[in-house]
């Protein structure tokens, strides 16, 4: 589809000398510069507290450049087209809190727009700790920068953490809407970004033959897995207070859930496609606190080593309480009350330092009614068929199934049909972030998450963490120390983990297509 022309703006990245703008952002905006899919009018404002001129911060921006703009590629860093990006970039100091650094931001921004040719287009991205949202959002707007002096748009992005808790995401959600209206908020999930997730949509609803058996009378179970070999490393502050429930599935594994189960959309626009997320996400069961244990496993990694590097237990990270009860490991089995998949339990498990870094989803069909015998009349034992959605990396489809092996006697052997995106359509891919800036400044929050939908996704996840919480409370009262299920690192997780699929009489498809027993 052709793309709509692409206005003119000005990006203000709140958070400038961060490590999400280092890494991310500004690779992402040079790459959609590159490919001019950005107007030749386009400014950036880089904007945090760290004192720097303009002239030091472009060479800040030209050395994350050099880092990180042709990681994915492995092309050559280009020092001169860097270059001739990067004198696009200013900079402006300040707090985040500071009435009068946002004056003199408002001031900037005016000067910016009339000398550049912006049109008054404003797009702020927060790419700050959670912590300056507020104060960002309540400066922009005293400073008079929720609506644009000059007539164009002004928009926000948001990145995650969005909310700790369900009460804290709904103090957010207001606070936002007291300065800015719903349409300008673009709350960032870079999951959605990602081509693999989006080609869910169109697998299960561009196509006739998958949506027949997309339901509870040909589904057994789904899998969706995100699993990380990397530790927590340099992160513990953030992390201890936020944990694998808050970090990856409150956000990224409810979306992908929401993507996979939702209900086909009456449009392809942003509030059809939502609308089905939202219906989705308020149909998963709220789990009560006397289910916890049965219903969902939690784990840290150990001290141990992956791929022949030493790495330190969870427990032994810098910033790391040394008693904390911060999961690095969850699995959970979730309930969708609703006539598609009542009864088929959706199981979501992701950890840091496993056995693999993979994202997939598996969706495991029931077996045939009667099975076919062999010679001696014993039922053949074959397994489900698999549709394995591989999200990342090796980016592709995989369906598995059994065929006769050639021969005289009636014998299966499991075999695969395999779609693979490199194969189909060659290694080149916007990142996640290209993707989702570019909709943000064309107005289009498809891919972005609405205020209801977040609040949903927490609610459900709170219900899981103040479980959690109750379980330790008993646990500290009964004198036992809370401590919870060790895995070691380069492993799938904890025992507990596989038990939780083997009560069911189910077992985890890990990385391997053809699959088990
Ligand atoms: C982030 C989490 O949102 O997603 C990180 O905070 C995690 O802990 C990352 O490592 C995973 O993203 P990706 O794109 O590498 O799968």
């Amino acid at each position: 589809m052709p793309r709509k022309s692409i206005p003119s703006v000005l990006i203000v990245i709140f958070g400038a000398s961060g490590d999400l703008a280092r890494r991310k952002l500004l690779p992402a905006l040079y790459h959609l510069w590159r490919e001019e899919a950005l107007p030749r009018s386009l400014r950036i404002l880089g904007y945090a507290r760290t004192e720097y001129s303009d002239v030091v911060y472009r060479e800040e921006a030209l050395k994350s450049l050099m880092e990180h703009a042709t990681e994915a590629s492995g092309e050559k860093p280009d020092k001169a087209n860097f270059r001739r990006f990067v004198a696009q970039i200013d900079y402006q100091a300040g707090a985040y809190d500071d009435e009068a650094a946002f004056a003199a931001l408002a001031k900037r921004v005016a000067d910016i727009d009339a000398e550049h040719n912006t049109a008054g287009n404003h797009l702020f991205y927060l790419a700050t700790p959670p912590n300056v949202f507020m104060s960002i959002t309540e400066k922009l707007a005293q400073a008079g920068l929720a609506e644009s002096a000059a007539g164009g748009w002004t928009r926000l992005i948001i990145e995650k953490p969005f909310g700790h808790d369900l009460e804290s995401a709904r103090a957010l959600n207001q606070h936002l809407h007291n300065f800015f209206a719903e349409d300008q908020v673009f709350r960032i999930d870079h999951y959605l970004g990602k081509e693999t997730v989006q080609n869910i949509f169109v697998l299960r609803f561009g196509n006739g033959i998958f949506e027949p058996i997309w339901n509870r009378n040909y589904v057994d179970h789904v899998q969706i897995t995100v699993a990380e070999t990397l530790g927590i490393g340099e992160r513990g502050g953030y992390y201890d207070r936020s944990g694998a429930l808050r970090d990856m599935v409150q956000n990224h594994m409810m979306q992908v859930m929401a993507l996979t189960a939702m209900e086909p959309p009456v449009g392809m626009d942003a509030k059809s496609i939502r609308d089905q997320k939202v219906n989705l996400l308020r149909s998963v069961q709220r789990i009560a606190p006397e289910d916890v244990d049965r219903l969902s496993v939690r784990g840290q990694y150990t001290g141990g080593t992956i791929d022949g590097k030493k790495i330190k237990g969870y427990l032994k990270t810098p910033e790391v309480e040394a008693d904390s009860t911060t999961e690095t490991f969850v699995a959970w089995r979730v309930g969708i009350d609703n006539w598609r998949w009542q009864g088929v339990p959706f199981y979501l498990r992701t950890g840091k330092a496993l056995a693999n870094k993979l994202t997939e989803v598996n969706i495991v069909f029931r077996k045939p009614p009667l099975m076919l015998v062999d010679e001696g009349a014993n039922p053949l034992q074959l397994p489900n068929n698999v549709l394995k959605l591989r999200i990342q990396p090796d980016e592709g489809i995989t369906l598995t199934f059994d065929a006769k092996k050639p021969g005289p006697l009636v014998e299966a052997e499991r075999v695969s049909m395999d779609f693979s995106y490199v194969k189909a359509f060659g290694a080149q891919r916007a990142e996640a972030y290209e993707r989702l800036i570019l909709d943000a400044i064309l107005g289009d929050s498809t891919l972005f998450i609405r205020h209801d939908e977040v609040e949903v996704a927490w609610d459900r996840v709170t219900a899981l963490l103040d479980g959690w919480e109750a379980a330790d409370q008993q646990a500290r009262k009964e004198g036992n120390a809370e401590h919870l299920p060790q895995y070691k690192p380069g492993s799938w997780g904890p025992a507990a983990a596989d038990d939780l699929l083997k009560r069911d009489g189910r077992y985890w498809r890990n990385n391997d297509n053809l699959g088990g027993a």
